[in-house]
Formats: structure tokens, C-alpha cells, sequence
């Protein structure tokens, strides 16, 4: 038995959160390798609302084993207030069933000040940053400048490794963009505690998966963002700072593409983006506005509160994402969410020029430049939100399932029709095969 990666195939929020928490009933391990606080993975247990930053969600079942891996970047302050918030809920969460590697670079307070005056910085080219701290703190990983939760939980090599860095660092901030120092000391008497109450929690996910995946046991890797976003192949610069596509699993949790058996791609029914750059098929403003509040939970962002902008399903876009990450398998979200419009459309094809693309271009730039192709679909009307039989969808939803698996190319082994664990159609006898 292998290892299954669900990665993202739109802009993010695809409603990966319920997905994975359903995939992870099956599993023994819940593993985050990219990305840091800027995810939020929001579920519905029973009547209880769920956010979760950075712990994977199957910290909310019983027995399983949770890791963050190295390719994170970790904010202490939120990890544990995580923590905290979770327990206070009665959740367990101890070192039993919660490992962060070691490797794990740190976000600290001057990389969330440098995202903020970064975007104020770039004006009108700004990237549109949930502003905490991603970006800057992954310039410094591979800058080479991280402090690691290595650092973190050895009190004097935090002492020792902060004091040039902050150096180096206070001189940005003064000299590119005229703001305060960060006082050294104040920075040890918030940090140096977190070090401490973490400190049982670290460790070395490379071993402990390996072995898991040799023994048999059934590992999810848990995608935040989508592959659009991707730092590599996403629409850049308007992406995050991570490798949010499925081999970003392999470089952040130290396990070799050789060990993942499965690739499943989430997608909504539509598609949705928050922050600046291109989006072909972003609806005009009215159906924005329906689709941005049709069911029980809005198109808000989970982290920042921000409306996203809202249009159809994309075709080409989503076959670069599959490509890109070999996927497998496709989970469909939000399906509920398109009873409530009048049209259904979906792009099947882009027009560029005298040219027909079947897949989005690599340049994001062109992607600004292309006109999308449209089929309608017929709508159906009828409320999905109570269906867990796929046999009781109504015939207009189950076409649009069969034409999305033929444009796409892969087959839908789950959909989702609102927040619920309940509210899902599986068409597999077991996800992880
Ligand atoms: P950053 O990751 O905060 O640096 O933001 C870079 C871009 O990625 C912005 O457009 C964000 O809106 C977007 N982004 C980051 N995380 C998420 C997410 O979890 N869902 C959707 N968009 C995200």
C-alpha cells in the first residue's frame, strides 16, 4: 500500500479540508508538506465549525498519527495557539499524535512585518499576500537565512543563530522601507517559551513515513493551496511561495516519489480565486455575487476573511494541473452550490488569437489574453445538499459529472454537496485503492 497525495487543482480552497478529513476515516497518517498559515481547512463535525492553519485534520480522529513536515514554514505562535484552541475543544493533541520535523523553517515576526510592507511596497503590482509571512520566510529558507524548529527548541543556538540575522534583517527593514527595528531581546522573550512548549512535539518525519509506508500503513498527504498557485507552474507571480503541486509531497516530507500510489485532484464545480492576477472564467459581477453566497458556507476566505472572486469550471486549467501533478483520481466539491444558478457553464477550450488551446498556456500573462470557449449545461434545480447516494442525483447533476470526467479525462471518485462529512457521494469501495 502506497502512499495517497491530494493536491489542489484550482486556485485553492477547493474544499480540500472536508475531503481530506473524509479520506483520512481510512487512514493512519496525516501529513502537511508545504504551505504554512496562510491554508485554512475548514470542517463541519456534527454542529462544530472547524479552522485549521497548520495541524493536519486528521488531528480530529482518534489514533491517527499527524505530522508537519519539513517543507512547512511554521509560525510557533499559531501552531500553538492551535494547539490550544484545539485542546480547549477537547481535542487531544500531544506528541502521540502530532510530530513537526525538526527541519521545518520558522515563520518569526519580521517575516510577517516584510510581507506587509512588500505588498504596500509593490502598489498596484501587488500580489494580493494573506500577508503572513509565507513569502518572506521562504526567501530565507532558500536564501539560506531560516532559523528552524531546531533552532527553536535549543535555546542557546536560537540566542546565537537570531542575533546576526536579525541584524541583517533590521537592516532591511530600516534602510528599504524606513520601519522600526525588531527589538532582539522582545523577539527571545516571545519565542524562546514557544521553543520550550513545542519541544516534545519535534522530530524526524523521514524515518517514521518511510517505515510507515514499508509497513503497510495508509499515509494522506494533506495539499494546501492548489496547483495554480504553485510557485514553479502556477501563474506567476500571482502564486504562493511553495510547491503546492503533488511533488511537492516528496520535497517536503522526505519521501520518494516511488511511495505515492495515488494522486487525487480536488476541484470545485466551479472555480474560485482570491487575491490579484488572471481568471478566465471569473463570472460577471451578478453571478459572482450568487455564487459567492449560495449555500451554507460562503466564498470567504477561511485564513483572511476575503470575498473570492467566483466563476465556472475551467477545463484547460484544470488539465495543466493534472498533467502537472500526475493525478490520478479526481474529488469533486461544492456540487450543491450550483442547484441555486440559473446557467451552468464550463469553459472547454480557450481562443487565443487564431489559435485553440486545450490546455492553459505556461505564461500567466497569455492566460490574461484568452477568450474561453463555453458548453452550457443544462441546470437542474434541485436541492443535492441531502443526497449521499449518487443513484439520487438528479439526471442534469449526473451528466455534468460524466462530461467533466470525459473533458478532464479521469475519473470523479468523490463529490461533495456541503460540509458535512455525511454529505458525500464515494463511487470506490475504499479510497486508498
Ligand atoms: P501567500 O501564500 O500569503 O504568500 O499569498 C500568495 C497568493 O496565494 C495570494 O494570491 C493568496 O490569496 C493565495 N493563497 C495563499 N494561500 C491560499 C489558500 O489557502 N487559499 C487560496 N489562496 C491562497
Amino acid at each position: 500500500m502506497g502512499a495517497i497525495v491530494t493536491v489542489g487543482c484550482q486556485w485553492g480552497d477547493e474544499g480540500k479540508g472536508k475531503i481530506i478529513d473524509v479520506i483520512a476515516q481510512e487512514a493512519d497518517c496525516i501529513v502537511r508538506h508545504q504551505g504554512g498559515n496562510n491554508a485554512g481547512h475548514s470542517l463541519r463535525i456534527g454542529d462544530q465549525d472547524y479552522v485549521l492553519h497548520l495541524i493536519p485534520s486528521g488531528i480530529l480522529y482518534p489514533g491517527r498519527r499527524c505530522i508537519i513536515g519539513a517543507g512547512v514554514v511554521l509560525d510557533p505562535l499559531v501552531l500553538w495557539e492551535e494547539i490550544t484552541h484545539l485542546r480547549s475543544r477537547g481535542v487531544a493533541v500531544s506528541p502521540e499524535n502530532l510530530m513537526i520535523s525538526g527541519n521545518a523553517s520558522l515563520i518569526l515576526s519580521y517575516h510577517r512585518l516584510l510581507d506587509g510592507l512588500d505588498e504596500e511596497a509593490r502598489g498596484a503590482a501587488r500580489v494580493g499576500t494573506t500577508r503572513r509571512g509565507i513569502g518572506p520566510a521562504y526567501m530565507d529558507k532558500v536564501g539560506r537565512l531560516s532559523l528552524r524548529v531546531f533552532d527553536l527548541i535549543d535555546a542557546d543556538r536560537f540566542r546565537e543563530r537570531l542575533r546576526p540575522v536579525l541584524q541583517h534583517k533590521n537592516r532591511v527593514l530600516s534602510q528599504v522601507y524606513g520601519h522600526a527595528p525588531v527589538n532582539y531581546d522582545e523577539m527571545l522573550a516571545t519565542y524562546l517559551p514557544m521553543g520550550e512548549k513545542l519541544a516534545p512535539f519535534v522530530g524526524d518525519e523521514v524515518p517514521e513515513l518511510n517505515a510507515a509506508i514499508d509497513a503497510g500503513k495508509r499515509v494522506l498527504f494533506e495539499g494546501a493551496q492548489g496547483a495554480l498557485l504553485d510557485v514553479t507552474y502556477g501563474t506567476y507571480p500571482y502564486v504562493t511561495s511553495s510547491s503546492t503541486g503533488a511533488g511537492g509531497a516528496c520535497t517536503g516530507a522526505g519521501v520518494g516519489p516511488t511511495k505515492v500510489e495515488k494522486v487525487l485532484g480536488i476541484a470545485k464545480a466551479y472555480t474560485t480565486r482570491v487575491g490579484e492576477g488572471p481568471f478566465p472564467t471569473e463570472a460577471d459581477p451578478a453571478t459572482a455575487d450568487l455564487i459567492r453566497n449560495a449555500g451554507p458556507i460562503g466564498e470567504f476566505g477561511a485564513t483572511t476573511g476575503r470575498p473570492r472572486r467566483c466563476g465556472w469550471f475551467d477545463v484547460p486549467l484544470i488539465r495543466r494541473s493534472v498533467m502537472a501533478s500526475g493525478v490520478t483520481h479526481l474529488a469533486l466539491t461544492r456540487l450543491d452550490i450550483l442547484s441555486e444558478v440559473s446557467i451552468i457553464k464550463v469553459c472547454v477550450g480557450y481562443r487565443l488569437g487564431r489559435h485553440r488551446l486545450e490546455v492553459a498556456p505556461a505564461d500567466a500573462a497569455l492566460l490574461s489574453q484568452v477568450e474561453p470557449e463555453y458548453e452550457e449545461i443544462p441546470t437542474w434545480g434541485v436541492d443535492l445538499s441531502g443526497i449521499t447516494n449518487e443513484a439520487d442525483l438528479p439526471s442534469g447533476a449526473r451528466e455534468y459529472l460524466r462530461r467533466l470526467e470525459d473533458w478532464v479525462g479521469r475519473p470523479i471518485q468523490m463529490v461533495s454537496v456541503g460540509p458535512g462529512r455525511r454529505q458525500t457521494i464515494i463511487r470506490a469501495e475504499s479510497l486508498f485503492s
